[in-house]
């Protein structure tokens, strides 16, 4: 089987297509609250309380209109909560340059680096999309500040490895030998605070011909060899 590689992946009709969800709200049946089954700004505003600055990271924003509504909330009752939103797509909703306290990227996450550690780092139905997913998982885990939380959408059926039978069952027991939980049931995968992470896999490259996962949308199979240690 031949496997994309990060470029070619970028421009694959499965991840740039403009069918995806890309406007989901910071609450509401269409919001990262009901995706992530906790406030991603409630949680902010107690980290901020606590240590007197909060800041988040959402990997894959879409729109940006959940940080976009978080921002204006932000403003209006001055917290001291700063939002950067990364996609590779360009589609932000107006608001980027309205509010200081809100950043929005257009990069690929194959290689994007931030400045700083976060608070709060959330990937809402964008690994799907992602071809080292794992990688991606580790990098985010290793950018939460002590106490951070990273919280994404994972289905395990979408990691295939070499030669193995039930890799969802053996990644999982390295994700969470490295600090993470994970429900094969709601599909999250989740980390409370930084974590230096080695999973024993090589990345071997992507499928965009998956076909569609749980959330019936077409999304990106990642490939990966079990190393030994
Ligand atoms: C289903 S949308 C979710 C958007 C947003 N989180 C939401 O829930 O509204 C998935 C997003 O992942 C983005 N994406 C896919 N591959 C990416 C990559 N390599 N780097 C950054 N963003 C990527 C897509 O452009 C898309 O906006």
């Amino acid at each position: 089987m031949e496997f994309l590689g990060d470029d070619d992946l970028d421009v694959s009709g499965v991840v740039a297509n403009c069918r995806m969800n890309r406007e989901r709200h910071l609450t509401g049946s269409n919001g990262y609250e009901r995706e992530m089954r906790f406030n991603p700004l409630a949680l902010l505003k107690t980290t901020a309380a606590t240590t007197g600055r909060a800041r988040w990271l959402d990997l894959c924003c879409g729109s940006g209109e959940a940080l976009v509504e978080a921002a204006k909330i932000v403003e209006a009752e001055d917290l001291q909560i700063d939002i950067v939103g990364v996609d590779l797509v360009r589609s932000f909703v107006g608001g980027e340059t309205e509010h200081r306290c809100l950043r929005l990227v257009g990069a690929s996450l194959t290689d994007w680096q931030p400045g700083g550690q976060f608070d709060l780092i959330t990937c809402v139905h964008g690994l799907h999309y992602i071809g080292d997913k794992l990688g991606l998982v580790a990098r985010a885990a290793s950018w939460l500040t002590e106490n951070g939380r990273f919280a994404a959408n994972l289905d395990m059926n979408n990691i295939k490895l070499r030669e193995r039978e039930s890799a969802g069952r053996i990644i999982v027991a390295e994700l969470r030998r490295n600090g993470f939980t994970y429900s094969f049931r709601t599909k999250l995968i989740q980390c409370d605070g930084r974590q230096q992470v080695r999973l024993p896999f090589t990345y071997l490259g992507a499928d965009d011909k998956a076909g569609p996962n749980y959330t019936g949308q077409a999304a990106v199979d990642s490939h990966y060899e079990q190393v030994s240690e």
